[in-house]
């Protein structure tokens, strides 16, 4: 029978989730600028490939070129997944370039081609933009993982807050629910903070990335904690960790 937990793979997460999620959750991953959302969802895309799951990418902020960099300055190659389709990106950045007829020729580089790069013409179209994701999730039912980076950008540009909400609450009943399919989204701190305490309460999931205040004013120590998991248990404290080039993420003892 099908699992119904998912192991991230991922240190710092399986220190403070010890039985791993249930597959069928929607979880965020909140915090300021720079506390690590973008690079744990790096590593949880890595680790998930090289186990031979499936991932689907959502790229609100950057081209898939330069999440491809991203991935390289932690050490994770992961340019065959993406020429196989198994790494999928979907892309929602370059419709802004295409707005202003910018054409970033060879940008692709080693991905021309690739069966993992997908264009969304226009994701402030969110009906377009969920037929997209069903389709994808239909395809990996069971067997992998869908990472949104990040949620704040997609409500920058999506029609309406409330339209938004109503999308995630259909991710979560069809994508994560019925296609067991877990989704994570990242969330900065500090814009939409009223959308931000719906959308909590819309996930099965919230977990908090912070620099540690009591030394902030010295050092910028990140540090990772659950908040909420429905269905899971989880550590309650706070757990410090560094990003390590060629390792991810790595708990830092005391
Ligand atoms: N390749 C790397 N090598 C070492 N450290 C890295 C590397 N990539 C990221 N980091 C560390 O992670 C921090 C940024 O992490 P990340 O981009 O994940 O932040 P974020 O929470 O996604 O920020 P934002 O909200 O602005 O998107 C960097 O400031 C740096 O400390
Ligand atoms: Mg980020």
């Amino acid at each position: 029978m099908e699992p119904l937990r998912y192991e991230f793979g991922v240190e710092p997460l399986d220190l403070i989730l010890p039985q791993g999620i249930l597959k069928c959750s929607l979880i965020g991953v909140f915090g300021e600028t720079g506390t690590g959302k973008s690079v744990l969802l790096n590593e949880i895309a890595y680790r998930a490939l090289n186990r031979g799951e499936r991932v689907l990418m959502i790229l609100f902020e950057e081209t898939p070129a330069s999440k491809l960099m991203h991935f390289s300055s932690l050490g994770f190659d992961v340019t065959e997944y993406v020429r196989k389709g198994d790494l999928e990106f979907m892309d929602c950045f370059t419709y802004r370039l295409r707005e202003r007829d910018i054409e970033l020729s060879g940008d692709l580089g080693p991905l021309d081609g690739a069966r993992g790069i997908v264009d969304v013409e226009d994701p402030r179209n969110l009906d377009a933009f969920w037929d997209q994701v069903e389709r994808s999730a239909r395809e990996m039912a069971g067997r992998g993982i869908i990472l949104m980076d990040s949620l704040t950008e997609f409500l920058t540009i999506a029609p309406d807050p409330s339209s938004l909400l109503e999308l995630m609450k259909v991710m979560k009943a069809v994508v994560s629910k019925h296609y067991r399919i877990p989704v994570v989204y990242t969330f900065h701190f500090g814009m939409f903070d009223d959308f931000r305490y719906v959308l909590e309460i819309a996930s099965d999931g919230v977990i908090d990335l912070r620099f540690n205040p009591e030394v902030i004013k010295e050092l910028l120590i990140k540090q990772m904690r659950v908040r909420r998991m429905s269905g899971s248990k989880h550590r309650p404290d706070w757990i410090t960790f560094d990003v390590v080039p060629g390792k991810g993420l790595a708990v830092v003892r005391k």
